[in-house]
C-alpha cells in the first residue's frame, strides 16, 4: 500500500532531453544558467548534459563547458549521458561522478541511435560500466523504446525485459524505462513496468515518458500506482530525441509536481519557483510552455 508520505525521485532531464533536439544552439551560458535554475527549485537530481559524439548531436559539443560551469549545489545529482569510453573519459575529465548508458529494446532504433545492435550496444557498455565501477561512479541504465519504436512499430515487453535485466546485471543502479515516442498508454505502460519488475527490483526502475499522444501523465499515474518512484521529467515539456522522428517533448516537470501533489505523494520541489524556471526557458526558446500547469498558472 502507498503511504502518504511516499517521496517520489524526479529526475529531470530538461537540460540533456530537453535541448539536444533543439536545431538552434543555446549559449553555454544558458544551458548553464537552466541547470542552476533547476537545481534551486529543490530538485535532486538534474540530467546536465551528454557526453556523445558531436557529429551526432551537435547541440551537446559542448558538454564539458557546461558541466564545468555549474555552480554544483550540495545534495544535488548531475548526471551526464555517456555512450562509449570515449565520453565516459571527456566526462571523468571534469569530474563528473554520475552517469547513464543508454540502450534500447528495438533493434532498429539501436542502430539509429548510437550506430550499434543492442548485442553490441552491451559490449560497448561493459567497460564503461568496469571503468565507473572502478572509479566509484553511479551508472543509470535507460531503455528506450519500450512502449513502441519509430522503425519497427511493436515492441514486445520480453525484449524489454531482457535488455533492462542485462543492464542491471552489468551493475546500473538504476534502469530508466523510456517511450521515446510517446505513444504508451497507462495499462500497457503499466504491464510493461510490472513485467520488467519481475527480473530487476521495483525500487531499482525509473519511468521515462514522451507526450507525443498525451498520454504522459496518465502513464505516470499507473505506474506510480504500481509501485514505482522515480519518474523523469523535462521542464515545461521539452525535449525528444533527434533519432526518433515526430516524438514530441518528455512530460512535463510542473505536470508531474501537480499530479505527485494530488495524489499525496513528496517530491522536494517548490512548484512556482519551476514555474517560473519553466517560462524562463520558453521565453529563451521562444515558444509556450508545453506544460498545462505552468500555462493554468499564468
Ligand atoms: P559512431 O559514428 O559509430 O562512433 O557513433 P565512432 O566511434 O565511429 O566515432 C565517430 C566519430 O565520433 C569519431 O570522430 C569519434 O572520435 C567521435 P572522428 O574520428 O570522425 O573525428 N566520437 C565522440 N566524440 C565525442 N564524444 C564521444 C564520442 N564517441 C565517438 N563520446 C556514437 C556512435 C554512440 C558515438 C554515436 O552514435 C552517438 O554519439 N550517439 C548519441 C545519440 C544521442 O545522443 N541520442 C540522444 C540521446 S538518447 C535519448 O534521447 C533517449 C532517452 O531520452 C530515453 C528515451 O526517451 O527513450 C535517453
Ligand atoms: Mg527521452
Amino acid at each position: 500500500m502507498m503511504a502518504a508520505t511516499d517521496f517520489v525521485r524526479i529526475v529531470e532531464v530538461g537540460p540533456r532531453d530537453g535541448l539536444q533536439n533543439e536545431k538552434a544552439i543555446i549559449a553555454t551560458a544558458d544551458k548553464i544558467a537552466l541547470i542552476e535554475k533547476l537545481a534551486a527549485t529543490g530538485l535532486g537530481t538534474v540530467e546536465a548534459t551528454a557526453f556523445v559524439s558531436p557529429k551526432w548531436v551537435p547541440q551537446m559539443a559542448d558538454a564539458a563547458e557546461v558541466f564545468s560551469g555549474v555552480a554544483k549545489r550540495e545534495g544535488v545529482r548531475y548526471p551526464v549521458l555517456v555512450p562509449n569510453l570515449q565520453g565516459y573519459e571527456r566526462a571523468r575529465a571534469v569530474g563528473v561522478t554520475e552517469i547513464a548508458v543508454f540502450g534500447a529494446a528495438s533493434e532498429a532504433f539501436s542502430r539509429a541511435n548510437i550506430n550499434a545492435s543492442i548485442e553490441e550496444s552491451l559490449t560497448r557498455f561493459a567497460p564503461v560500466l568496469e571503468a565507473a565501477k572502478r572509479d566509484g561512479v553511479a551508472v543509470r541504465g535507460y531503455v528506450s523504446t519500450v512502449l513502441g519504436c519509430p522503425y519497427q512499430g511493436e515492441v514486445p515487453v520480453a525484449d524489454v525485459v531482457r535488455v533492462a535485466k542485462a543492464l542491471h546485471a552489468m551493475g546500473c543502479y538504476e534502469i530508466s524505462l523510456g517511450d521515446t515516442i510517446g505513444v504508451g498508454t497507462p495499462r500497457k505502460a503499466r504491464a510493461m513496468l510490472e513485467a520488467v519488475a519481475g527480473e530487476v527490483p521495483m525500487a531499482a526502475l525509473a519511468v521515462h515518458f514522451h507526450d507525443t499522444y498525451g498520454q504522459a501523465v496518465a502513464n505516470v499515474a499507473a505506474c506510480l500506482e504500481a509501485g514505482v518512484r522515480v519518474v523523469d521529467a523535462a521542464v515545461s515539456g521539452t525535449g525528444g530525441c533527434p533519432y526518433a522522428k515526430g516524438a514530441s517533448g518528455n512530460v512535463a516537470t510542473e505536470d508531474i509536481v501537480y499530479l505527485l501533489d494530488g495524489m499525496g505523494f513528496t517530491h522536494g520541489v517548490d512548484l512556482e519557483a519551476l514555474v517560473d524556471t519553466g517560462r524562463w526557458l520558453s521565453a529563451l526558446l521562444g515558444r509556450e510552455s508545453m506544460s498545462k500547469v505552468n500555462r493554468a498558472r499564468r
